[in-house]
C-alpha cells in the first residue's frame, strides 16, 4: 500500500503531473481498501438507497456498509431513520430483507424494536437486575435525506452534506429530483472495484466506443461537456444529438438547454447519477471486497405511476447499457492486476476531467 499512498501523496503535492491515470494497485490492492473503508466509508456521506423504498410508515429495508448491518425505515411520525440492525441483547442481526412492519423481533430471545428503534418488549427480563429498557435503544446512524436520497455517516462527524452540495443544488433544481417518483430499484454484484465503477459512470469518454448503440446515438462522447466541481461533487453535461427525440414528461422549470442534456454527477466518493429531463438512473456503490462491488440502483420519474411496458422498457435500456459496461469494467478489473500495466494519460477535460477530479478527492482523503 505505501507505494500508492506515496503516489497519492506525489499527486496531491503536484510532484508528479494530475495528468495520468492511477497505478493498478490502487484498484487492486486489498490494504487500499482497507483504508479506504476507515477513511472514507466510515467517515463520509455515503449513500444507500432512495427515501421511496420505505415510502410508508413501518416500511423498511436493511444493507450493510463496510461491515455495519443497517436497518433503514419510516418511522411513525414520517421520517426515513436509519439504526444499526445489531441486537442490544447479545448482538445477533434483527431484521432481515424488506417489508412493512411495526415491530422488528429480533429471531434468537424475541427482544423486539419498534418504528423508532426503542426496545418494546423483552421477554422475562423483568428478573433481570440489570436490564434497562430504556438504555437497550437500537443504535441510531446519521442520516441526511438529499433530493430524496439516503445518505448515512457512520462516525457522525462529516460536514454538514447539504452545505458540502449547495453549489451543485441550483445545477440540478429544475429536474425537481425531489417530486420524481422511484419506479424500479434492483441490487447487483459486479466483479470490479468500486472506483472502477465509479469512475466509469462519470466519464463521457468510453461512450461511443463502450454504448455504440445505446446511448452514442443521443449522448456522444463528442458532444460530453464537463462541469467543475467543489472537491465534494464532480459533473458533466451530457448533450443530445439534434436528432434526438425529446425526452419527456419533465418538469414545467426545466429550460430549453435543461431539455437537451443530461446531467450526469458523482457525490464523491461513491455515488452516481444520471438526472436526464424525464427520468433519474442512480447508483448507490459500496465496496464487497478490492474485487467486487454492491450496486444499489434505481429508476424514477416525473409522473407517480407509469405504465407497465413504459417501465419494462426503461429497464431494457439502463440493463443494457450497464451490461455494456459490466463487461469492460470486470475485463478492466483484470488488466490492472498485470505487472506491465503502466498508467496511461487521461482523455481532455471534457471526458475525463471528472476522473482528475475523483483523483483529487481520493488524494486528499487518504493521506490525510
Ligand atoms: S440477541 Fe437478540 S434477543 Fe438475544
Ligand atoms: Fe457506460
Amino acid at each position: 500500500m505505501s507505494a500508492i499512498i506515496d503516489h497519492l501523496t506525489a499527486f496531491k503535492t503536484g510532484k508528479i503531473a494530475r495528468t495520468h491515470a492511477m497505478p493498478g494497485g490502487f484498484y487492486t490492492d486489498p490494504t487500499v481498501l482497507d483504508l479506504e473503508k476507515e477513511k472514507l466509508f466510515r467517515r463520509e456521506w455515503i449513500c444507500i438507497g432512495h427515501a421511496d423504498e420505505v415510502k410508508a410508515p413501518g416500511d423498511y429495508f436493511t444493507t450493510e456498509l463496510v461491515g455495519e448491518p443497517l436497518l433503514v425505515l419510516r418511522s411513525g411520525a414520517g421520517e426515513v431513520k436509519v439504526f444499526s440492525n445489531v441486537c442490544r441483547h447479545r448482538g445477533n442481526i434483527v431484521a432481515e430483507g424488506r417489508g412493512r412492519r411495526n415491530l422488528h423481533v429480533c429471531a434468537y430471545h424475541a427482544w423486539s424494536y419498534d418504528r423508532d428503534g426503542h426496545l418494546a418488549r423483552a421477554p422475562l427480563m423483568e428478573k433481570s437486575p440489570a436490564f434497562d429498557a430504556a438504555a437497550c435503544s437500537l443504535p441510531r446512524i446519521r442520516t441526511a435525506i438529499w433530493q430524496k436520497f439516503i445518505f448515512v455517516n457512520l462516525d457522525g462527524e462529516a460536514g454538514p452534506l447539504e452545505e458540502r452540495l449547495a453549489p451543485l443544488e441550483p445545477q440540478v433544481r429544475n429536474y425537481h429530483n425531489e417530486l420524481r417518483h422511484l419506479y424500479f430499484q434492483r441490487e447487483e454484484i459486479w466483479a470490479t472495484n468500486w472506483k472502477c465503477l465509479s469512475e466509469n459512470f462519470m466519464e463521457g469518454y468510453h461512450l461511443d466506443a463502450t454504448h455504440p448503440q445505446t446511448l452514442k446515438p443521443v449522448t456522444p462522447t463528442g458532444l460530453c461537456e464537463y462541469v467543475e466541481g467543489n472537491g465534494w461533487f464532480t459533473a458533466y453535461r451530457a448533450h443530445y444529438t439534434p436528432e434526438a427525440e425529446q425526452r419527456r414528461p419533465f418538469h414545467p422549470d426545466m429550460t430549453l438547454q435543461e431539455q437537451r442534456f443530461s446531467y450526469l454527477f458523482s457525490v464523491l466518493p461513491s455515488f452516481v447519477v444520471t438526472y436526464m429531463p424525464h427520468l433519474t438512473v442512480y447508483l448507490c456503490l459500496r465496496p464487497v471486497d478490492v474485487d467486487h462491488v454492491a450496486i444499489r440502483w434505481g429508476i424514477a420519474g416525473h409522473d407517480e405511476t407509469i405504465p407497465d411496458e413504459l417501465l419494462a422498457a426503461h429497464v431494457k435500456f439502463a440493463d443494457d447499457f450497464n451490461a455494456e459496461d459490466r463487461v469492460k469494467l470486470e475485463t478492466l478489473q483484470k488488466g490492472l492486476k498485470s505487472r506491465f500495466y503502466q498508467p496511461g494519460p487521461l482523455a481532455a477535460d471534457d471526458w475525463e476531467g471528472t476522473i482528475r477530479d475523483f483523483y483529487d478527492y481520493m488524494a486528499r482523503m487518504l493521506t490525510a
